[in-house]
């Protein structure tokens, strides 16, 4: 096993296969305009699949497919296939917006993909529309009702005060009706958040407060240690969790690392610094040695830094500063 200097094993990877989206969230994309990687820079499915070979050899069982929107990228179930003969991968997963999955649902099945997590933030179609700056609301609740997994379906919802925190409870019954276990994300001061405010979160504490007045008691499941999502019970038996990345993050417990679409590794999300894996795959020499020094030397912890920052925490880059490195927005660094 490979650790880090806080002695975090090195066992998920997020391999991000494009920084494209087709939509516009509010807290991810809010610009009017980006500046995109290369398309010479994008490495193709064959360099992807070497790099997550590189990181199975070293412990990685997890791996989570994102973007941008990883369903942009033509034929994805080509790479989902490469991935999933590799024996070490125990979890093949996918983070998607939903537009596009109606229409490849059944490819991605096929290919091997294990699970999926599609992100719905809200019932509504004008305040989708209003949202995301896309009018394709019909889509996502299409591609929802497609996917069937083998490993099932998540529901991600990043909670917004004055935005979305009057849905949790139609949210929660929509879950219900796909067999899905729906999270709430508090909303984070991630790069791409440009408009973030601590007003706008809505918290564990909040949502928990919440749910409890409409639902009654809700108790807390005990989860495997590594999830960043806190899993919990309503009275009916169902169950749903929250990821509290701002107000109680989990860096301590974090074992997750990420892959830009053009091969720049990052060892946490807030990580101002990638190393480069593009330059050495090309030129054919190992990666072993050097994901083994960079985890060795991780001592991230980007959340719990920017939670100790209390009353001066505000949106973490402006948009200038990310137009003049776009990898560190959220949508080139995987979702
Ligand atoms: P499971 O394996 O199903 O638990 O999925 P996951 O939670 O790893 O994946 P998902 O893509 O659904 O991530 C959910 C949300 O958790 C993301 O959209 C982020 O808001 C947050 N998140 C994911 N990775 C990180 C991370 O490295 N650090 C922090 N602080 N938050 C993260
Ligand atoms: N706060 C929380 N989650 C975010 N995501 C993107 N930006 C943010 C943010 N500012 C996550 C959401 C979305 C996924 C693709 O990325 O979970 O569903
Ligand atoms: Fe929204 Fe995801 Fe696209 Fe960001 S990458 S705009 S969160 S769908």
């Amino acid at each position: 096993m490979t650790l880090d200097a806080l002695r975090r094993p090195l066992s998920s990877l997020r391999v991000s296969v494009t920084d494209r989206c087709n939509l516009r969230c509010a807290y991810c994309m809010p610009e009017e305009d980006y500046g995109w990687l290369p398309s010479r820079e994008i490495l193709s499915f064959e360099e992807l699949d070497a790099v997550v070979g590189a990181f199975c050899a070293l412990g990685v069982d997890r791996v989570r497919l994102t973007g941008g929107e990883p369903l942009v990228r033509k034929q994805l179930s080509t790479l989902v296939k490469l991935l999933a003969a590799r024996p070490q991968i125990t979890d093949l997963a996918l983070t998607t917006n939903g537009v596009l999955l109606a229409e490849q649902a059944q490819a991605l099945r096929e290919a091997g993909l294990h699970r999926i997590t599609v992100s719905l933030d809200t019932l509504d179609p004008k305040r989708f529309a209003a949202l995301t700056r896309r009018d394709q609301h019909a889509q996502v609740l299409e591609g929802i009702a497609a996917a069937r997994f083998p490993k099932g379906l998540k529901i991600d919802t990043v909670v917004m005060r004055g935005v979305n925190d009057d849905e949790l409870v139609p949210l929660l019954e929509l879950a219900a009706s796909h067999s899905a276990e729906l999270r709430f994300i508090e909303y984070m001061d991630v790069g791409g958040a440009t408009r973030w405010s601590r007003d706008q979160v809505v918290s564990r504490a909040e949502l928990l407060q919440k749910l409890g007045s409409h639902y009654g008691k809700i108790d807390s499941l005990v989860t495997e240690s590594r999830a960043p999502a806190e899993r919990f019970r309503l009275p009916d038996g169902r169950t749903f969790g929250i990821i509290a990345s701002t107000t109680a993050p989990f860096c301590r417990s974090c074992d997750r690392s990420r892959v830009t679409a053009d091969g720049k590794w990052f060892t946490c999300l807030y990580a101002e610094q990638g190393i480069d894996l593009k330059g050495p795959l090309r030129r054919a020499e190992p990666l072993g040695p050097l994901l083994t020094s960079g985890w060795s030397a991780r001592a991230d912890r980007g959340a719990e830094v920017r939670l100790a920052l209390h009353r001066q925490r505000a949106a973490l880059k402006t948009a200038g500063q990310l137009r003049a490195d776009p990898h560190l927005e959220m949508h080139t660094r995987g979702g």
